[in-house]
């Protein structure tokens, strides 16, 4: 038996999730029961007559933050049942999502996705929060598409969720390589070949092809990534080699 994984949003526009939820490997992955994602309305968890969720900063200042209340309900509401649920504030505070990061949350069984709005979330919320995380250096509208992001991520370290060929197709990136240049047919396009090693049958040449340009495109475009990245003797050899050259992408 595969294991389910449970994402529970808490979140003020619960149809922002609708249509990214329902096709593709996502939409399948629901089916089958390897996932289940489940929507509840901030909003529902506030009182009075309008339902307020947000107010003015304390001290002054623009634009509204979100009140604690309603949050805390939403949270207290989904963890009645699940006190083990992982609860995880999205917010361009957090903690940077990477492919470690994702594949650390694709061993829990069951994460609460807080989605903020507006200015941000009352500190006093952070208290009842597991972790923060964050999608990039940017500041979206709101915390909705970053818990999709990491829907999506977690979603497909899930046993079963992928096929077994396209499961091993983020082995590189896991690595932390960038991936290498992929083609299909035609052959030729607009001028454009196919490189002739891809086409050789020399399986052992086509990989080692494959691992250099891994390096090329990653040196080339995220350094960064290149000096965390365990390399192979292998690797380090192309990398020398590349290095040595005054050759360009
Ligand atoms: N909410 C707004 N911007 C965000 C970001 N970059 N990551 C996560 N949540 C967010």
């Amino acid at each position: 038996m595969c294991k389910k994984m449970i994402f529970d949003i808490l979140t003020l526009f619960p149809e922002m999730f609708h249509s990214p939820l329902e096709g593709s490997i996502i939409g399948k992955a629901r089916e089958a029961g390897l996932i289940q994602v489940n929507l509840f309305n901030i909003r529902d968890y506030a009182k009075g007559k309008h339902r307020v969720t947000d107010d003015y900063p304390y001290g002054g200042g623009k634009g509204m933050i979100m009140k604690p209340e309603p949050i805390m309900r939403g949270i207290e509401a989904i963890q009645s049942g699940n006190p083990e649920a992982r609860v995880i504030l999205m917010t361009p505070q957090g903690y940077p999502l990477g492919q470690e990061m994702v594949k650390r949350l694709a061993q829990l069984a069951h994460l609460i996705l807080i989605c903020g709005r507006y200015e941000g979330v009352d500190e006093r919320v952070r208290d009842v929060v597991d972790e923060e995380i964050s999608i990039g250096d940017y500041v979206l509208t709101g915390g909705e598409l970053a818990a999709l992001v990491v829907i999506d991520a977690v979603s497909r370290q899930i046993p079963g969720v992928l096929g077994d060929e396209e499961a091993s197709e983020d082995d590189s990136f896991s690595r932390g390589l960038l991936e290498h240049p992929q083609y299909t047919r035609p052959r030729e396009f607009a001028g454009r070949k196919v490189p002739e090693i891809l086409l050789s049958g020399d399986h052992q040449a086509i990989e080692q092809w494959r691992r250099q340009e891994a390096v090329r495109r990653t040196w080339k475009r995220r350094p960064d990534l290149l000096s965390k990245a365990g390399l192979s003797e292998d690797e380090h050899k192309i990398f020398d080699e590349l290095k040595g050259s005054s050759e360009t992408d």
